[in-house]
């Protein structure tokens, strides 16, 4: 069981990885947009080799940014370039449901061997099929599942039992987070990662009870202190 870092900021990974509770990050075009990476291919290159070498050998995902066959494949081999714990991300199928996508992650998984991260699935059966084309990682997005009125805990299940009963390598990244109880019940329902963004990571830690008794403990130290110099 792992939790991920779903983030393209550097201070966030820096600040987590300090703390000891990550084994690894993964990006997409949406976070890296968000977290200021603009800018195209060298914008791309340079976040993911910082962050690559402030985690490795930790792996980080990095997803491509097209999703004609061809260029997937060069994208892909180019970021496995960048950096040795650099894994690519690329979709399920494409916007139009094009399906040769499981064929560019089987070739590059077995004949350019490259490590990759199938992503955007909403269910056990693309889980499953992501695993048999030979995804180091399948990532399945709990929250999206939830929002279309499914429970994704019920898919973590059967995808995790389908690819355990064939001893297929892939590992089942769970993404797409909204609740901080999502982690925990994630990781029992068979997940073997929950990838998390940095608010929920904070919102694991932080809780009421804890400031209100910590600042209780930091109170009658102080009184204790004092009343030794009265
Ligand atoms: C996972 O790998 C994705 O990067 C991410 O969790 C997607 O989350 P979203 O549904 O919040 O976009």
């Amino acid at each position: 069981m792992a939790i991920f870092l779903d983030t393209g900021k550097i201070e966030d990974v820096e600040k987590f990885l300090r703390m000891g509770v990550i084994r690894g990050v993964t990006t997409n075009p949406t976070i890296l947009l968000k977290a200021g990476v603009i800018g195209g291919r060298d914008a791309l290159r340079k976040r993911s080799i910082e962050i690559a070498d402030l985690i490795k050998p930790l792996p980080l995902s990095v997803e491509v940014t097209t999703n004609d066959f061809e260029h997937m494949i060069v994208q892909a081999r180019e970021y496995a370039q960048w950096a040795g714990n650099i894994n690519v991300k690329i979709t399920v199928h494409g916007p139009d449901g094009e399906i040769e996508n499981f064929e560019a992650v089987h070739l590059l998984e077995t004949k350019y061997d490259i490590r990759v991260n199938m992503t955007a699935m909403m269910s056990a059966q693309q889980c499953l099929l992501g695993a048999l084309a030979g995804a180091t990682y399948v990532s399945l997005f709990g929250g999206r599942v939830n929002n279309m009125g499914y429970n994704c805990v019920d898919e973590i299940r059967k995808a995790r039992s389908v690819i355990d009963d064939q001893d297929l390598k892939a590992k089942i990244i769970i993404g797409s987070t909204r609740e901080v109880l999502n982690v925990i019940e994630w990781l029992e329902a068979g997940a073997h990662i929950v990838t998390v963004v940095p608010e929920i990571l904070k919102g694991m830690i932080v809780h009421p009870y804890s400031k209100e008794t910590a600042r209780m403990f930091l109170n009658d130290a102080r009184k204790a202190e004092e009343m030794l110099k009265s």
